[in-house]
């Protein structure tokens, strides 16, 4: 690519900047003249342009050795679609011949992997950089790097250019695969290295992962997301909705249950809206899942849902059970149809429940969590009820919650902030108090039954203790011989806590009959 072709994709030309020895430049206007920087408002536009799909990826001839000696130290933040992206980034790192190291100072290239979705992600992020100087001024050699959604954000961008002078390296969601030039670049010119598309790229195939475990895999079956929903600044940092082909996929999830992997957890911002941008095949999530369940791998899961494009046909392959597991996580976010206006979920309180019904009738034992924000603007204490109320007429099982935080670039951010911090806490603190006891409620009828559990290893609490999840999710704690890890074993309970089981061993389940459910 030259670098006229490189603007025009929206890359930005590594940075020439010595911040240290300018640190008072306005750096964002200079950028507008001389760079394309990340850009919020760019990164709304929805273009026309075709996905192209490539599988050619190559680690160049000349970085082969550029690892040699080296360690590397990714520091990841956030959902499972970053986990994901680090696994990625170790592949190539491996690649590139470095050596993996969980010890920051043993590290001679550290990453953060970011997360941009509340400002207290990012207040993580802006602390550890802050730690991290005296090891860079401690080892001059080390590369310290910024990648992931914060990296999208041209505020984030011109803070750290600003202030944050131990950086050497920014890169977006959008340039993992660039990492091998990218670190190059950071090793030759010892200058800030600045990439970060605003338009999406393309989907490529064949990049390297090193994966976390041998029993669980994340795979992504499409990126970005188009739902605009006013809080959330997501769909700026990931780009346009993009779906894998479904063969990519196929193969994929086929080569993992031949390597042994029992679970699967498909990834998108918005998995619903899968195959939606397809323009020669009619062929979305339903239509994946149902070929997904004939292949021999005991569990697939997915996440995260949109209430609005969970369509009648996805219910109804959910249903037919087998290795699709019983288990959904629906994102409600609020239960008063004035606030989901206000927040661009393009749905309402009834036509939520309607929802709820319908899969509640398709798949009688289904389980539901969900994610909550409490605190929206101008959301009233009634309209907070109307959220408490929802929770329990649907009867979630458990709920991610959250604070309203406001995010620079999004409409929501553009409404004032009215509801004072200790309205926020106290909302906060009433839907846990009722998350927990709902909580508590699912796990009562599972005491003296028998659960089938997916050993994953040691609990983190106790090293004698064995601990691994059921088929909906639940954790579950017991004594067991260390060769059950990573098998699928009958548990009888004998405790059920809050959010957690404690049980018996009862053996291993023999075959997973995963065709005839
Ligand atoms: N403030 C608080 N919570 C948010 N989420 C997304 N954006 C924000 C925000 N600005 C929550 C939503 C989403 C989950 C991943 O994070 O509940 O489902
Ligand atoms: Fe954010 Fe809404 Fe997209 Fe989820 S669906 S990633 S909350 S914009």
């Amino acid at each position: 690519m030259n670098e006229e072709q490189r603007l025009e994709a929206g890359l930005v030309k590594p940075a020439t900047v010595k911040t240290a020895s300018a640190p008072e430049k306005d750096y964002s206007k200079y950028f507008e003249t001389v760079y394309t920087p990340p850009s919020l408002k760019d990164a709304k536009k929805r273009g026309k342009e075709e996905i192209s799909y490539h599988d050619d990826f190559q680690i160049e001839e000349r970085f082969l050795d550029m690892g040699a000696g080296r360690k590397f130290y990714i520091r990841t933040y956030g959902c499972q679609m970053n986990e994901h992206d680090t696994e990625v980034m170790a592949g190539i790192f491996t690649g590139l011949g470095y050596e993996a190291t969980d010890t920051v100072n043993d590290a001679d290239v550290i990453l953060l992997n970011t997360c941009a979705i509340r400002e207290n992600a990012e207040n993580k992020v802006f602390g550890e950089l802050g730690h991290l100087k005296p090891l860079k001024l401690e080892k001059p050699d080390l590369l310290i790097g910024v990648c992931g959604c914060m990296s999208q954000e041209e505020s984030v961008v011109n803070r750290i250019l600003k202030t944050y002078d131990q950086v050497d390296m920014i890169f977006g969601t959008h340039n993992i695969h660039r990492l091998p030039n990218i670190l190059h670049e950071a090793y030759m010119s010892k200058e800030m290295v600045i990439e970060v598309w605003s338009k999406e790229g393309d989907i490529i195939e064949n990049l390297p992962k090193v994966r976390h475990g041998n029993i669980k895999a994340w795979v992504n079956i499409m990126y970005g997301c188009d739902k605009f929903c006013t809080y959330c600044i997501v769909p700026y940092t990931r780009g346009k909705e993009r779906s894998r082909r479904p063969q990519d996929i196929i193969q994929e999830v086929r080569q993992l249950a031949a390597h042994g992997y029992k679970e699967i957890m498909l990834l998108g911002q918005n998995v619903n809206a899968y195959g939606k941008d397809f323009d020669d095949i009619d062929y979305r999530l339903g239509d994946l899942m149902d070929d997904l369940r004939k292949i021999d791998i005991p569990r697939i899961r997915f996440t995260t849902s949109h209430p609005r494009d969970f369509d009648d046909h996805l219910i109804e392959v959910l249903a037919k059970g087998g290795n699709l597991l019983d288990h959904i996580h629906l994102p409600v976010q609020s239960g008063s149809s004035d606030i989901l206006k206000i927040m661009a979920r393009k749905y309402s309180r009834e036509q939520f429940l309607e929802l709820v019904s319908k899969i509640k009738a398709a798949i009688p034992n289904v389980t539901l969590t969900t994610d909550i924000i409490v605190g929206f603007p101008n959301e009233t204490d009634e309209q907070f009820e109307e959220t408490l109320s929802l929770y329990k007429e649907v009867g979630f099982e458990m709920a991610y919650t959250y604070i309203y935080s406001p995010r620079e670039g999004t409409p929501a951010a553009k409404m004032v902030d009215n509801i004072p911090m200790e309205v926020k806490k106290e909302r906060l603190q009433r839907l846990n108090k009722l998350v927990n006891e709902m909580s508590a409620e699912a796990m009562k009828p599972y005491q003296g039954k028998t659960v089938k559990v997916l050993v994953e290893g040691e609990s983190k609490r106790n090293p004698d203790v064995l601990a691994g999840y059921t088929e909906k999710n639940k954790l579950v704690n017991f004594k067991a011989p260390r060769s059950v890890i990573g098998e699928i074993v009958n548990i009888k309970i004998i405790e059920a806590k809050t959010w957690s089981l404690d049980g018996e061993f009862i053996g291993v389940v023999e075959e997973e009959k995963v065709m005839s459910k």
